[in-house]
């Protein structure tokens, strides 16, 4: 069965059949998201997931989105579609650097962007997405805060939060790292007229240019409520996709060629459908590490 509609049809009656909540990320295909319950950038999966009433959670994403609603909602049966979808940022920090990093700053508090491990999570004492960071880190009664794992959405941070000293891990997202200023003066040079919505993930080279800086959904509203008729994406390929279907009165342009999270691709149709049919893959997080991970989530969520 790899006919898109007839997948989309048994996906649509398991989904009803069971009583699965399936969330999923703006960056998985269009088609999965088009048979998901609601469409997410990660601080409203995160909402979503914590307020869920049904009793099977799917989350279509990567496994970092997984742990979040299971740690969140953890009487919950949360599955994955893809147990190799991972988040290569959020690997590169491990619980020993944030411990080693506490060491070397005891004064500051811990911030961990959400693209982490649960492990991580535990010995972090607030979360953040890429459209909660200002808020958190403005709110939190500290001047000196350990930032990890994302030193672009660190430095972003850093940048608009002057009166506090960060401290940065040097991770990235290799998808949004990849964008060079070179990209960006070309594709400026290519659509003079277009505005450019551009995500923190990517480095301070690119960020510059944008007439906005913001999550995946602040970029969507942005490219819904301007006036101007051209816009330049600095994010996932997906995302131009997605606008170009949902304002074809407008010129959505990508930048680069090779905007894609290979991961979140693993997600497809047929992942879905089997995850569903068989109820797998199931997420499971240690009870002490949930524990102390919920409380930096929950920080985050009712921020
Ligand atoms: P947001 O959904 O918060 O914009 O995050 C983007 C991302 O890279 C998710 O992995
Ligand atoms: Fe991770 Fe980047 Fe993919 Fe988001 S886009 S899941 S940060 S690799």
């Amino acid at each position: 069965m790899e006919n898109f509609n007839e997948l989309q049809r048994e996906i649509l009656r398991l989904k009803k059949e069971k009583n699965a909540l399936v969330l999923a990320h703006y960056y998985v295909p269009l088609e999965v998201q088009d048979v998901s319950d609601w469409v997410c950038d990660s601080f409203a999966m995160a909402q979503k997931a914590a307020k869920a009433e049904n009793d099977l959670i799917v989350i279509c994403g990567v496994r970092f989105m997984g742990e979040s609603a299971k740690i969140l909602s953890p009487e919950k049966t949360v599955l994955l579609p893809s147990m190799d979808a991972g988040c290569p940022m959020a690997d590169m920090v491990t619980p020993e650097d944030v411990l080693r990093l506490r060491e070397l700053h005891p004064d500051a508090a811990v911030m961990c962007y959400v693209n982490s491990s649960a492990a991580v999570k535990a010995v972090s004492d607030v979360c953040c997405t890429s459209s909660s960071a200002l808020r958190i880190a403005r709110g939190l009664d500290c001047r000196e805060i350990i930032f990890v794992p994302d030193k672009h959405l660190g430095s972003f941070v850093a940048r608009q939060v002057p009166e506090k000293k960060f401290w940065l891990h040097p991770g990235f997202c290799p998808t949004h790292h990849k964008i060079t200023e070179a990209d960006i003066l070309a594709a400026k040079r290519a659509h003079p007229d277009a505005v450019f919505a551009v995500h923190p993930e990517c480095g301070e080279d690119v960020v510059k240019y944008g007439d906005l800086v913001g999550s995946t959904a602040e970029i969507l509203d942005f490219a819904r409520n301007t006036d101007a008729g051209e816009i330049l994406i600095g994010t996932e390929s997906e995302i131009v996709e997605r606008l170009r279907r949902e304002l074809p009165e407008k010129k959505i342009y990508g930048v680069g060629s090779t905007f894609m999270c290979g991961n979140m691709k693993k997600v497809t149709l047929r992942a879905l459908y089997e995850c569903l049919r068989d109820e797998k893959y199931r997420v499971e997080v240690p009870e002490a590490e949930l524990k102390a991970a919920r409380k930096s989530l929950d920080l985050m969520v009712n921020s």
